[in-house]
């Protein structure tokens, strides 16, 4: 697929900042090049742009290049970013699978540009021939796949996957911010096979890192060069970075939080079967549950008194009735049964 051509006129022709850091590269004693304040306090100097320090260590730990990965500010900052490459404001639209991550409308809606919904089917799985129908356009431009998916839990059927990166003339969009949860296959090491896909993942959930913002996006070079275009010069602050290869050290503490929450997941599941007022569990490879429930807003404001909060779904498509629960720790899920078991419908 010619990348190149799928790419705003204006964002083709960009000149990009060009930043003190990126402009010299190499050893040196003294750096007077970037106005920073020369007295050390640890943070004085600007961080490295392109954070080769740490993309070096996550290719290691996911099995790809350093020149395949983009670092952003969460996996939302990547989201902005491709919108703002591939799509012309009030020409070109993007696709999303309701229901989903609200992330992707949202940011569709700030850069002012149109998004096409195809709803999932009721099984929750994609229903390509309306997608690849809809994508018949030159317009169409980003085909955002979430998997597993958010809320629903549930993973995408590969088969479906694959037709759709086959098929769609845009770039295809996995968004794999719960990858870690699933016993499915990450599409990441088909990257090198697909020109158009953009795989997302995300330090936010299972590495316990929600809070110092760090997404990953990854990609073959062509896409990738487009997000360093576009990105603000230091878009990962020094203690993000620092944090993340902190965690990176310990890879152990992620796997034995994912074994956890999946052991606790199963819990939970098993609780919320012995209710009478629960009407569906829906299978989740996530680290949340979709509930289905009698009455779910009086459940949701039900916990809220209790203190407890879960997602209120019932008004989106295809969640009637559903709550989404994330999975807590041992003692936190112990106060939502004893809330659940307490709550008389
Ligand atoms: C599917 C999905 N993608 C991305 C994100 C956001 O990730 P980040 O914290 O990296 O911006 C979320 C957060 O809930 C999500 O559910």
């Amino acid at each position: 697929m010619n990348i190149e051509q799928l790419v705003r006129p204006n964002i083709r022709a960009l000149k990009p900042y060009s930043s003190a850091r990126s402009e010299f590269k190499g050893e040196a004693e003294v750096f007077l090049d970037a106005n920073e304040n020369p007295f050390d306090t640890g943070y004085n100097r600007y961080p490295d742009p392109l954070q080769w320090a740490l993309k070096d260590r996550i290719a290691e730990l996911k099995g790809v290049r350093p020149e395949h990965i983009f670092l952003g500010n969460g996996s939302d900052e990547a989201i902005d970013l491709l919108l703002r490459i591939f799509c012309e404001p009030q020409e070109d639209f993007i696709i999303t699978l309701p229901p989903t991550y609200g992330m992707y409308k949202v940011s569709a809606d700030i850069a002012d540009v149109e998004i096409k919904e195809v709803p999932l089917r009721p099984n929750f799985q994609p229903d390509v021939d309306a997608i690849l129908t809809t994508g018949a356009s030159p317009h169409a431009k980003l085909l955002f796949l979430c998997n597993p998916n958010n809320p629903t839990g549930n993973s995408l059927n590969t088969d479906k996957v694959e037709q759709l990166l086959d098929q769609f003339n845009g770039v295809v969009v996995i968004d794999e911010a719960y990858i870690d949860f699933s016993a499915k296959k990450s599409f990441i090491h088909r990257i090198e096979e697909f020109d158009n896909l953009v795989i997302l993942q995300t330090f936010s959930k299972a590495w316990g890192l929600a809070g110092i913002r760090l997404g990953m996006a990854f990609a073959q070079k062509p896409i990738i060069a487009l997000f360093n275009k576009v990105k603000p010069p230091y878009n990962i602050n020094q203690l993000t970075q620092q944090a993340a290869l902190e965690a990176l050290k310990n890879q152990e503490q992620q796997q034995a939080w994912v074994n956890r929450i999946l052991g606790q997941r199963t819990v939970i599941q098993q609780f919320l079967a012995g209710l009478d007022y629960v009407e569906r569990i829906f299978p989740s490879d996530a680290n949340f549950i979709l509930v289905k429930v009698k009455d779910p807003n009086d459940l949701y404001r039900y916990l809220v008194d209790k203190k407890i909060i879960v997602r209120n779904r019932s008004s989106v498509l295809l969640c009637d009735g559903c709550l989404r629960i994330s999975i807590g720790t041992p003692k936190e899920n112990e106060k939502l049964f004893a809330a659940m078991l307490d709550y008389d419908v």
